[in-house]
């Protein structure tokens, strides 16, 4: 049997951040960011809640949407590029928030991709019936580690917080449920989007120094992303329909990361979809949320009304690695 999505739910912090509150922080305005990125807002947390905190909220309306308990979740996969340490991962710490024993908990480190890979571990685990019942978990925590004055703006003003969760378990007809995953790397490009300390090369780890000098900041080659992003974000739905034998027009929804407007703009061109309607966009109200945004924008599509029963389904992302991936769902 296919593995299919059976609850979905997000979580965003109550704080909003405007542009116009960015350029109180900065030498930023709201025409650069919407005209270029077209953000107008995101959510900052205000509270320790870390990235754990937010995917457990967001889990807590998923496993409702899907009419389960927490002790009948049999596995966790927790995709974030903002654990709440640096060891352990922030699966576990969701587990305990949520109350629930001894099940696995794996973390997952692919950045804007990461949901889309932890959906395909998922989508193994219930194919090979190893697992009846997967939390598969993005979220993010971005606002504390951004660089806020105006050396960090040109990443700063794209990033906001938030989580979102889905419950992957058996289907009943191998019609319907998750029917491809491709996932994809190049490495080549790891230093284009990165953010280098504290990490385990140096010695030390942390110094006066690397904050200073902003280090400890993430790094973006915009251009270069732009450019990859495109590219990627279109090749990966491609291979999906290809692989599926399904044509652009059967899609009822795309659902890429949201990295930036102008991205997705780019892409539903090139497919002729239209954003909105067959290109879901969701990044005014929130920014980019890197591993929630998938899940995000899925929960928010379905209480929409933008997804039914046998619907094709694309998820498309591409980030930091670079890493890109797509999955097709008949949902
Ligand atoms: N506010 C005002 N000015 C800014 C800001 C800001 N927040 N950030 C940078 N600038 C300035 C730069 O310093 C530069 O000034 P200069 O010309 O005096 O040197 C100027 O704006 C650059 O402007 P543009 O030439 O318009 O920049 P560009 O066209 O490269 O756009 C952007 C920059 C928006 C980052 C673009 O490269 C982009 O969209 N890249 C993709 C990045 C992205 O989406 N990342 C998401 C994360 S990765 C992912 O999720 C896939």
């Amino acid at each position: 049997m296919r593995a299919r999505i059976t609850g979905t739910g997000f979580y965003v912090p109550d704080k909003v951040v405007t542009n116009f509150d960015l350029e109180k922080m900065m030498d930023t305005s709201d025409e650069w960011i919407r005209e270029r990125s077209g953000i107008v807002e995101r959510r900052f947390v205000d509270s320790e809640i870390g990235s754990s905190g937010l995917g457990a909220e967001a889990a807590k309306i998923a496993m409702a949407k899907a009419n389960c308990q927490p002790e009948d979740i049999d596995f966790i996969i927790f995709a974030t590029l903002s654990p709440d340490y640096v060891f352990p991962g922030s699966g576990v710490f969701m587990q305990e928030k949520l109350g629930i024993k001894d099940i696995g908990a794996l973390d997952v480190r692919n950045q804007c991709t990461g949901f889309i890979y932890g959906l395909s571990i998922a989508d193994q685990y219930i194919k090979s019936g190893m697992y009846k019942r997967i939390l598969v978990v993005g979220g993010e925590v971005h606002s504390t580690g951004l660089d806020m004055s105006t050396r960090g703006r040109d990443v700063a003003v794209l990033f906001g917080d938030g989580a979102g969760a889905a419950i992957v378990e058996p289907g009943d007809s191998d019609d319907y449920g998750i029917l491809s995953t491709h996932l994809h790397a190049d490495g080549r490009f790891a230093k284009e989007l990165c953010c280098e300390d504290p990490g385990s090369l140096k010695t030390p780890r942390l110094t006066e120094e690397m904050i200073a000098s902003g280090t400890v900041y993430p790094y973006m080659n915009g251009r270069q992303v732009f450019k990859h992003a495109v590219v990627k974000f279109c090749g990966a739905i491609q291979e999906c329909l290809e692989a599926n034998q399904v044509a652009a027009e059967q899609v009822k929804l795309v659902i890429p990361h949201q990295a930036n407007l102008r991205i997705t703009e780019a892409v539903a061109q090139r497919f002729g979809w239209k954003v909105h309607e067959q290109v879901f966009s969701n990044i005014h109200k929130y920014g980019n949320t890197t591993a929630a945004s998938i899940p995000i924008a899925i929960d928010e599509a379905i209480n929409e009304g933008k997804i039914q029963r046998g619907d094709y389904v694309v998820l498309v992302a591409f980030g930091s690695g670079f890493t890109w991936a797509s999955a097709l769902i008949r949902w």
